[in-house]
């Protein structure tokens, strides 16, 4: 019956890892170069791993020639210029790197970025040939209030503002519940499942009803081995962004290997 579910989108799974402020160069390195060893036969699903910014160009390396994607955790909005610390799109794109994660709840929370920030960041990284992957969802209050709804389309509609729906393709919304974020609580696969639902019903009503069809939602928040084949059988979970648990090939290679 999941397969099924499955079978009637033409979406393809994301599996993403999201390494944050973790591993160095050695460590990213060997990460990498298992994950690449562990997927040569994985052919039906797309496979990303986001480190950070110093240890992209040797990620770069190790997945050269494999079906393994690099991406960053971040940018900065302008082409260039005098802002210390930050880093452009143009400069991602020359790891090389083919995605940027925009809007993770660590950068809206603890460092502050606005829906507005957020919105300038995905236009720059789509407009220089970056895709992106836009992380929304609510605070535990905010879905204690009843307002998780609310919170995931006022950060779909300003994060894609401006965007234009031929862009949508190389757009990926990722559902993080920021109360699931490393917390060991995960959403239910039903409950995670209807908020996709929602976010695919706000997306065709800012652009049309196939580009919703089209776009991949992922789920993001405690992703593991345990929870992955539940998470993925839902017909609106098109992949999932995953933190701890793709800090090791092998709990990270099983996630990218679900079953439904
Ligand atoms: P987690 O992080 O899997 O450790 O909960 C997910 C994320 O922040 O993208």
């Amino acid at each position: 019956m999941p397969r099924k579910e499955r079978e009637v989108t033409m979406r393809r799974p994301l599996m993403a890892g999201n390494w944050k402020m973790f591993l160095d160069i050695p460590g990213a390195g060997k990460l990498a170069e298992e994950l690449v060893s562990g997927t040569k036969n994985v052919t039906d699903r797309d496979i990303l791993v986001c480190p950070s910014f110093p240890l992209l160009s040797r990620v770069a390396q190790a997945v050269e020639g494999s079906a393994v994607q690099l991406g960053a955790q971040n940018l900065y909005y302008e082409e260039s210029g005098v802002f210390t610390g930050e880093v452009s799109a143009a400069m991602l794109r020359s790891v090389p790197c083919s995605y940027v994660i925009v809007g993770h709840s660590e950068r809206r929370h603890v460092f502050g970025e606005s829906d507005e920030l957020v919105g300038k960041k995905v236009a720059s990284a789509l407009k220089q040939g970056l895709r992106v992957i836009l992380c929304v969802g609510e605070l535990l209050e905010e879905r204690e209030e009843g307002n998780t709804k609310r919170v995931v389309k006022r950060q779909i509609e300003r994060g894609l503002d401006g965007v234009e729906e031929a862009a949508l393709e190389d757009v990926v919304v990722a559902y993080e519940p920021v109360w699931a974020i490393g917390t060991g609580k995960t959403a239910t696969p039903k409950d995670a499942d209807n908020v996709h639902a929602y976010i695919r019903t706000v997306l065709s009503t800012k652009f049309s009803k196939t580009a919703a069809s089209e776009m991949r939602i992922l789920y993001g928040g405690s992703v593991k081995p345990e929870n992955v084949d539940g998470l993925m059988a839902k017909a609106n979970i098109d992949g999932a962004l995953v933190g701890g648990a793709s800090l090791k090939s092998e709990s990270f290679l099983r996630i990218i290997k679900f079953e439904t």
